[in-house]
């Protein structure tokens, strides 16, 4: 293994973490679950509304520590042996799906399977609230929010969806999710900092654990670490595959994934670098037959509009014209910090290696029945809704008959690239040069059978 794990549990000086935190926090949503007020906000700004920033559960090392404990506790799972680590764990970029080689998680239940994939919850802190702004090409666009559809405002409220999503954790409510922290060992710790009589009100209890957990994420899981972050910093020079794939990917005429995935290498602040703009895209993924809800050919996985929430409220004075409709089959693009150790990507987790995505990228338009079947048509959007899948930004802009718009040695150097964006680096290090064979085939779907319950609203 090139990159020592454990430091990425570090939970770096407070002081610092408190100076990234300020950088990123500029007031507003105040944790508010009422996106629609700051969406409003943002929109009447015009075309250069700068995202809101949610307010930050300050970091303290104590509050970090009992975080920490919390996110690793499997007793707080029904059955037990799940904990939040099970799918977000350090040795997979923060994802993984606990076991589910399917590509979406495996929740503690024996066989509950999830209809997505696990994101990382790496560099969390660094996304604003959900909102609508108007874009470049004057079309409103959603922008931040945590989960894949950005219905948890903050990391705090999103920390408090798992523990009851009967998918997931399976824990029948809140007193008992409080009952077991309060019988757990470092329930002196809980009560330390949020007052001897917490475990009295249930309510309060449970907000306080996203509470800790958030302290967690912002202090342990953003660490900045990287090989990327050590050439931005100056102390290291990357390697010449690497060095090609960070200008193919920075090419606006070329790959242009820093179009979307932003970054900065330039002005020695590895933080101007998230390698996200947070925005929402339909890009066209594929559909993963391997999900039991997909085993229904009329469902679909909307992402914004559903159906894992309820459609965001529009602000009254977005782009004239626009509708909710425009926003269904968008999902949040994620940061590509530590994506070369997660085992699958995308929402649905349809891929299970690096080396494809890139193609995917490379010949979505002039290859489709390669991704999509004979008739080359996206298949995992309503026909409705295919007039959103993104078509004007490079790469989704290209030709259907200018061939492939990578060849496979470059596909190689972009991922040499991303490499470079996991946590953990020790100079010295050997890079990753060996590319990753090419991915098995997507498992067939499973025979028909009736979709489990609808996951819930809201988690
Ligand atoms: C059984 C697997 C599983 C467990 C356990 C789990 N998660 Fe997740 N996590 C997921 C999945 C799947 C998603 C995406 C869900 C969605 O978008 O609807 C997710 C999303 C997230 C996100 C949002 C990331 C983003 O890009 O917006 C964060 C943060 C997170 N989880 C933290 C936690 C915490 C904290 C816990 C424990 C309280 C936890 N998770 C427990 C599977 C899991
Ligand atoms: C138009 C904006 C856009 C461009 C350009 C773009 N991406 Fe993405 N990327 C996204 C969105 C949106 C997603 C999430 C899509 C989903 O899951 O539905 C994503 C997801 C990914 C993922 C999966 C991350 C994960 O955690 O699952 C990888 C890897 C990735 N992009 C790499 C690239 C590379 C490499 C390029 C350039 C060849 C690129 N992207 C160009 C918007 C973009």
């Amino acid at each position: 293994m090139a990159y020592n794990r454990p430091l990425l549990w570090t939970i770096v000086n407070a002081a610092s973490a408190a100076t990234l935190l300020l950088l990123g926090a500029c007031g507003g949503g105040g944790g508010s679950a009422d996106s629609t007020a700051d969406g409003a906000a943002s929109a009447s700004a015009g075309g250069t509304a700068t995202p809101v920033m949610a307010a930050a559960v300050p970091v303290r090392n104590d509050l970090a520590n009992l975080g920490q404990q919390i996110f690793g506790d499997t007793n707080l799972s029904e059955p037990r042996g799940t904990a939040c680590v099970a799918c977000h764990q350090p040795g997979q970029g923060f994802a993984g799906n606990h076991g589910s080689t399917i590509g979406v998680a495996l929740g503690s239940k024996a066989g509950s399977l999830g209809m997505r994939n696990a994101p990382t919850n790496s560099y969390q802190g660094f996304i604003p609230t959900f909102s609508f702004r108007t874009g470049d090409d004057g079309k409103a666009e959603a922008i931040g929010g945590h989960f894949w559809d950005g219905r948890a405002d903050t990391l705090a409220l999103q920390a408090q969806g798992p523990f009851l999503n009967p998918l997931e954790m399976n824990n029948p409510s809140k007193q008992a999710v409080v009952d077991k922290i309060a019988a757990a060992p470092y329930a002196a710790l809980f009560r330390q900092q949020f007052g001897a009589n917490i475990f009295a009100d249930t309510d309060t209890a449970y907000a306080q654990i996203g509470v800790a957990i958030e302290a967690f994420e912002r202090a342990a899981l953003q660490p900045f670490s990287s090989k990327y972050d050590a050439m931005v910093r100056g102390t290291v020079k990357f390697t010449p595959n690497e060095a090609r794939g960070m200008a193919l990917f920075m090419d606006p005429n070329r790959a242009n994934c820093s179009g979307c995935h932003l970054m900065d290498p330039t002005t020695g602040k590895p933080e101007d670098s998230l390698f996200s703009e947070f925005t929402y895209y339909a890009t066209g993924i594929p559909r993963n037959t391997a999900i039991p809800v997909n085993a229904d050919p009329t469902f679909f996985d909307l992402g914004l509009c559903g159906p894992a929430r309820t459609a965001p409220t529009l602000p009254a004075n977005i782009v004239p014209g626009t509708t909710i409709d425009n926003f269904c089959g968008k999902f949040k693009m994620p940061t590509l910090r530590n994506v070369a150790e997660r085992p699958n990507f995308m929402h649905n987790g349809f891929f299970n290696n690096l080396n494809e995505v890139v193609r995917f990228y490379s010949t979505r338009n002039t290859n489709p029945q390669h991704w999509y079947g004979p008739s080359g048509v996206p298949n995992d959007l309503p026909a409705k809704y295919r007039s959103n899948i993104e078509s004007t930004e490079a790469p989704f802009n290209r030709a259907a008959t200018a061939g492939p718009l990578l060849s496979e040695p470059e596909i190689n150097d972009i991922v040499a690239f991303l490499h470079t964006l996991s946590d953990g680096f020790v100079p010295g290090s050997a890079p990753v040069v060996t590319p990753t064979p090419p991915a098995p085939p997507v498992p067939p779907a499973p025979p028909v059978r009736p979709a489990p319950p609808p996951r819930p609203l809201n988690q």
